[in-house]
């Protein structure tokens, strides 16, 4: 079992990356191996919309520092997303990977009932953390990307959410979500 983190927050001491950092060290204990990757360290562009993904190849053909992460996505069983809500979407660092993840899909998706180039039963966690204490505003960040992941064929989706609006760390003298973590973990893992 292999689990890739991807930590979209510019904040590696911030409370995305800790709820992330503790999944996965649930994970790892569990038995999965566990590549964790900060967004913000590397350099890349957004999708060029130059379709080449659809015409001429069949992966996404910019070759920068988010070419591995393509890579290590198709191969991972577990993808975990740790996100903070940036006005009320996601950051500008996890949408230019969510964006070049449109290579992911074969060239008829629209038509095709198979979308997705990438292999079945790949399992989505998505951590969201967000300023707002209250839990109703930005429910609808994670609902948004579902259809797109169905297209992926990922279904097994899960979602940690914390609305406590801490400072940077704080989560970790906090554990409801931390134990929410652990239990995704568990779950996943079926111990
Ligand atoms: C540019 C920016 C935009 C933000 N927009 C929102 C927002 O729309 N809604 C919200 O609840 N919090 C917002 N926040 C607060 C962060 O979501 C919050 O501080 C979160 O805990 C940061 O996560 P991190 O500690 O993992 O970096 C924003 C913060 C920044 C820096």
């Amino acid at each position: 079992m292999k689990t890739l983190c991807v930590l979209g927050s510019p904040r590696p001491k911030g409370n995305s990356s800790a709820i992330a950092q503790h999944f996965c060290a649930a994970m790892e204990r569990l038995g999965s191996e566990v590549q964790t990757i900060p967004l913000n360290a590397l350099s890349y562009r957004g999708c060029q919309a130059c379709m080449a993904c659809k015409t001429k190849a069949d992966r996404c053909v910019l070759r920068d520092e988010l070419t591995p992460v393509l890579a290590a996505i198709c191969e991972a069983d577990v993808l975990a997303i740790a996100t903070p809500v940036y006005f009320a979407d996601v950051p500008s660092q996890l949408k230019g990977l969510l964006d070049r993840m449109y290579s992911f899909l074969v060239p008829d998706y629209r038509q095709n009932p198979n979308r997705s180039r990438l292999p079945p039963g790949k399992k989505l966690v998505f951590i969201q953390v967000q300023g707002r204490a209250d839990p109703e505003k930005f429910a609808d960040v994670f609902p948004r990307y579902a259809e797109f992941l169905d297209w992926y064929g990922i279904r097994e989706r899960y979602l940690i959410r914390d609305c406590s609006g801490r400072e940077p760390g704080e989560i970790k003298t906090f554990p409801g979500t931390l134990t929410a973590a652990e239990d995704v973990a568990r779950t996943i893992m079926g111990s």
